[in-house]
């Protein structure tokens, strides 16, 4: 079931402190981290709201890492080519912020980036019928989405274990790899479940940033040890 690749650790800025991104997101770059998982809320489709472009723009010159851009936000088609110009390389959405999900992640490849869709802890496996062949990567929810803290969804785990089956079948065939990553709840207990279910990206926002810029490194070798 464990994913033949390295794993890799995506720290969630959203429980960074906003007060001094730049400096929090060079941070966990030093510290180690491979990714920085972007949480972008809009008080509609999720209760909570967070981060827009002009932010990740702002970002960017902080750090060369993937920018793992989750998009919560619906309509989500309108704003893709903003988070694309803004320094996005990864960009995530869920089948339910838009009415044409094929035609979203079309959408996504066209503008030069890495298309993910996401499933929320009640969005069956099956939503990845008929896009997995052009996706690069895919999350499975551990938590709701909409805020960081959150206590981790056990079912998220056989959801894992699932879709690294799929996976699995399609690099069998001839088909290129996609990442599975899995966002909520990821601490030094849940991980190393997460990995045994599959998973080589893990998101961690509370588990990263616990402790401040000192603890950074350290966290985030305790996660990738699994
Ligand atoms: C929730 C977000 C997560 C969240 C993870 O909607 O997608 O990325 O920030 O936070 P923790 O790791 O604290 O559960
Ligand atoms: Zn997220």
């Amino acid at each position: 079931m464990k994913s033949a690749s390295p794993i890799r650790i995506a720290p969630s800025i959203l429980s960074a402190d906003f007060a001094k991104l730049g400096e929090e997101v060079r941070a966990i770059d030093t510290a180690g981290c491979d990714w920085i998982h972007i949480d972008v809320m809009d008080g509609h489709f999720v209760p909570n709201l967070t981060i827009g472009p002009l932010v990740v723009q702002a970002l960017r010159p902080h750090s060369k890492k993937t920018f793992d851009v989750h998009l919560m936000i619906g309509p989500v088609d309108p704003l893709i080519p903003a988070f694309a110009d803004a320094g996005a390389d990864v960009i995530s959405v869920h089948p339910e912020s838009g009415p044409h999900l094929h035609r979203t992640v079309q959408t996504i490849k066209s503008l030069g980036k890495k298309a993910g869709v996401v499933l929320n802890p009640a969005t069956p496996v099956e939503a990845l019928d008929g896009v997995l062949d052009m996706l690069d990567l895919v999350l499975i929810m551990s938590v709701n989405p909409g805020f960081g803290g959150q206590k981790f969804i056990p079912s998220a785990l056989e959801k894992l274990r699932r879709v690294r089956t799929m996976i699995d079948a399609r690099v069998k065939a001839g088909g290129a790899p996609i990442a599975l990553e899995v966002d909520g709840g990821i601490d030094r207990l849940t991980a190393p479940q997460a990995i045994a279910a599959g998973a080589d990206v893990l998101v961690a926002g509370t588990a990263t940033f616990t402790g401040g810029p000192a603890a950074y490194a350290d966290n985030i070798r305790a996660l990738r040890a699994g």
